[in-house]
Parts: structure tokens; C-alpha cells; sequence
């Protein structure tokens, strides 16, 4: 079983693919590539934060980067709902999306450069596979919730 950092990791991956594959897409194409990378990103953060988020909290060393890192993920819901309100052939999407994109990429970089680091430290391997199956197990569920909402 793939521990949460190898998951999350996994994850952000390919969120870096959509997100270059939405800043090349024609106005057409973007509808469908942007509710997909909704889907994913928001279910992606809602499962990172029941788990590894979660562990976190329960820290005292670790408390101020979880809850720096659940303002982002604020934040970064903000943009999608700003975004899903535009047209997506409309001139200002483009310019709005970019701005997505550079916060969002800003922040998964930060997870794994500074935050997943830092977290390894004060997490056991095998509690780290723990997690990693609990976040197997919740981001289908959260995905289901998005694409219903
Ligand atoms: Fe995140
Ligand atoms: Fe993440």
C-alpha cells in the first residue's frame, strides 16, 4: 500500500498535467478539462484534509502549517467558484485561470517542498500508510460529492 505522501504526491502530478493541458486548450475544450480539474482538485484537498491535514492538527509543531495550508485551499475554492461563474469563452477566463493555476501550483509545490518534509518527520512509515489508506478510501467519496453539487 502506497503511503499518504507517495498518494498526494501522485495526485499533484497529475493536477500540474491538467492544469498545462487547460492553459493550451481552446476556449472549447476548457469546460470540460476545467470541471475535471475541479473535481479532482477539490476532492483531492477535502481528503487530504481528513487525513493528513487531520494528523497535523493533532500536533502542536505542525498546527500552524495545517491550518496555513486549509487557508489556501480556501483560497483556491474561491478562484474555481470565481472561474465556473465566467464564460469559458469569455476574454477575461484566460487571464483568471492563470492566476489559478500560479496559486494553485504555488501551493502544491509548498506541500511537498516544505510541508510533507516537515510532516515525515513526526509521522511513523506505518502510520503514514495508515493514512494513506484512509485517503484511498475518502477521495472517491469526495469526488462523488463534487460531481454531484
Ligand atoms: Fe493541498
Ligand atoms: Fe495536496
Amino acid at each position: 500500500m502506497a503511503d499518504i505522501f507517495t498518494l498526494l504526491k501522485r495526485d499533484h502530478d497529475q493536477h500540474r498535467e491538467i492544469l498545462a493541458e487547460l492553459a493550451e486548450a481552446d476556449a472549447d475544450a476548457r469546460q470540460k478539462l476545467f470541471e475535471k480539474f475541479k473535481a479532482e482538485a477539490l476532492s483531492h484537498a477535502n481528503a487530504e484534509e481528513q487525513t493528513l491535514y487531520a494528523e497535523m492538527m493533532g500536533d502542536p509543531d505542525e498546527q500552524d502549517e495545517a491550518r496555513h495550508s486549509v487557508a489556501e485551499h480556501k483560497q483556491i475554492d474561491e478562484y474555481v467558484s470565481t472561474l465556473e461563474e465566467m464564460e469559458t469563452t469569455g476574454e477575461d477566463w484566460k487571464a483568471t485561470f492563470l492566476k489559478l493555476k500560479h496559486r494553485y501550483e504555488h501551493h502544491i509545490d509548498e506541500e511537498e517542498e516544505e510541508m510533507f518534509p516537515h510532516a515525515k518527520k513526526h509521522i511513523s512509515d506505518e502510520r503514514a500508510e495508515e493514512l494513506g489508506g484512509k485517503f484511498e478510501e475518502r477521495k472517491p467519496a469526495e469526488k462523488k460529492e463534487v460531481e454531484a453539487a
